[in-house]
């Protein structure tokens, strides 16, 4: 089915100017970049936008590294697009992502992995929500 997943060029890969290329891969995969803007995340947008991670150890780490530079958020249009853009996207952890994927191409560790995308549909419609109006996917 034709779906929507919301999707984020994170610190560490914005700072390293890699937007466009890290675009060229989702484009490349048959994914339509539907809305994008960037923005610069106050700390409690991170926070909220991870409050699922709330209790790990690694969540202020997290936080931080959301808010040290702009991110990319952007809604990713197509046919099973969560699984796609995960497919996409690669393992979390660089060092488990399999060749051709962002994260294997771009990820610097674990935190600095270079995108985030929804792992599930319905969560993908919360965290489209969570940054975009209806008015502002123009598919
Ligand atoms: P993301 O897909 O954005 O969802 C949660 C993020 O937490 C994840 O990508 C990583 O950036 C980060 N993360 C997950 N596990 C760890 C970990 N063990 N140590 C540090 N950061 C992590």
């Amino acid at each position: 089915a034709l779906e929507r997943t919301l999707s984020i060029i994170k610190p560490d890969a914005t700072k390293r100017n890699l937007t466009g290329k890290i675009n060229a891969v989702f484009e490349g995969a048959g994914l339509r970049i539907v809305a994008q803007k960037r923005i610069h995340l106050t700390e409690k947008q991170a926070g909220a936008f991870y409050a699922v991670h709330k209790e790990r150890p690694f969540y202020g780490s997290l936080v931080s590294s959301m808010i040290a530079e702009p991110v990319v958020v952007q809604v990713l249009q197509g046919e099973g697009a969560v699984a796609k853009n995960r497919e996409v996207m690669g393992a979390t952890n660089p060092a488990d992502a399999a060749e051709g994927t962002v994260r294997k191409l771009f990820a610097e560790s674990i935190e600095a992995n270079s995108v985030h995308g929804s792992d599930s549909l319905e969560n993908a419609k919360n965290e489209i929500s969570f940054f975009f109006a209806e008015t502002e996917i123009l598919p």
